[in-house]
């Protein structure tokens, strides 16, 4: 069965991809979720708080899907909000809650912002760099590095690889069977490497915080999405049956890996001779 726009609510894009081939956080989200990150909305809140978002602020965030957490920054009122997001679709939906002249949504990519360099004390991005191959993931954190101003804070919201010294065969293993169900390429790292990857771009970590891979579980969605929202997904995905044996299969995949998948968010400050 087709998904069709007047079946499926979260109209994402005017021509998406079939949906045996659309990535997993879009079929997601045309079923109708809309908290598209590892941790869910309570990793989302530990990181906030851990930022600090201030009325002071210039804020940037990378990749903010369908603008869950710009709604939860924007409640804060910063100075400043500025989005980059790759997606078109996307993007317009994330402009519907933008007003004013120091809030703006640009289309285009975190590791080329064209923003000036240290015009932000925030920059934050969730559930957008696990799925970039290392090179990328290293110029998008040196893109954050060059926006923030000496002691501006950086966070990030990802999945991570657990323990630090996971076996490459696992690693393997579940790099493969995400890529397959998710159809993204998905490439994790440990807790470790997030932060090395962090340091070596200038950015020192403050702060740890973990949430089991729960993304697709029943008591998260609830938590996530509220009852309504969830159970709407839920029949949205019921009634569609490539959706159906998509999710599921996600799923599987995350509860295969229990015990070496898990979500993580950072928060790091710029040291004051990052570049
Ligand atoms: C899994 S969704 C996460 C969306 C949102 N941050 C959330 O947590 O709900 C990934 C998002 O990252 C965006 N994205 C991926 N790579 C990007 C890049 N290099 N620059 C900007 N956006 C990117 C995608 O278009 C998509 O909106």
């Amino acid at each position: 069965m087709a998904l069709t726009h007047s079946t499926c609510p979260e109209r994402i894009a005017d021509h998406d991809p079939p949906a045996d081939k659309m990535p997993g956080h879009w079929l997601l989200a045309r079923m109708g979720k809309r908290v598209l990150r590892p941790g869910g909305i309570e990793l989302t809140r530990q990181l906030l708080d851990q930022l600090a978002i201030g009325k002071g602020d210039n804020v940037v965030e990378f990749a903010p899907g369908l603008g869950v957490t710009a709604r939860m920054t924007l409640r804060r009122q910063p100075r400043s909000y500025a989005a980059i997001e790759r997606d078109r679709d996307a993007a317009a939906i994330v402009e519907r809650y933008l007003s004013g002249p120091h809030q703006r949504c640009v289309l285009g990519t975190a590791e080329d912002t064209g923003l000036p360099e240290t015009s932000a004390s925030v920059v934050y991005g969730e559930a957008m760099l696990s799925m970039q191959p290392p090179s990328v993931k290293t110029r998008i954190v040196a893109e954050a590095a060059r926006l923030l101003s000496p002691g501006g804070r950086y966070g990030i919201h990802e999945l991570c690889l657990v323990p630090d010294n996971v076996d490459q065969s696992v690693r393997d293993a579940i790099q493969r069977d995400l890529s397959d169900e998710v159809h993204v390429g998905v490439r994790p790292l440990t807790s470790a490497e997030w932060r090395e990857l962090l340091d070596s771009a200038g950015l020192t970590v403050v702060a740890e915080h973990t949430a089991p891979m729960h993304l697709l579980e029943p008591t998260r969605l609830v938590r996530d999405e509220g009852l309504f929202r969830a159970i709407r997904f839920g029949w949205n995905v019921a009634r569609h049956p490539v959706a159906r044996r998509r999710v599921l299969a996600m799923r599987s995949v995350f509860r295969k890996y229990h015990k070496h998948l898990a979500a993580i968010a950072l928060a790091a400050q710029r040291r004051p001779s990052a570049t």
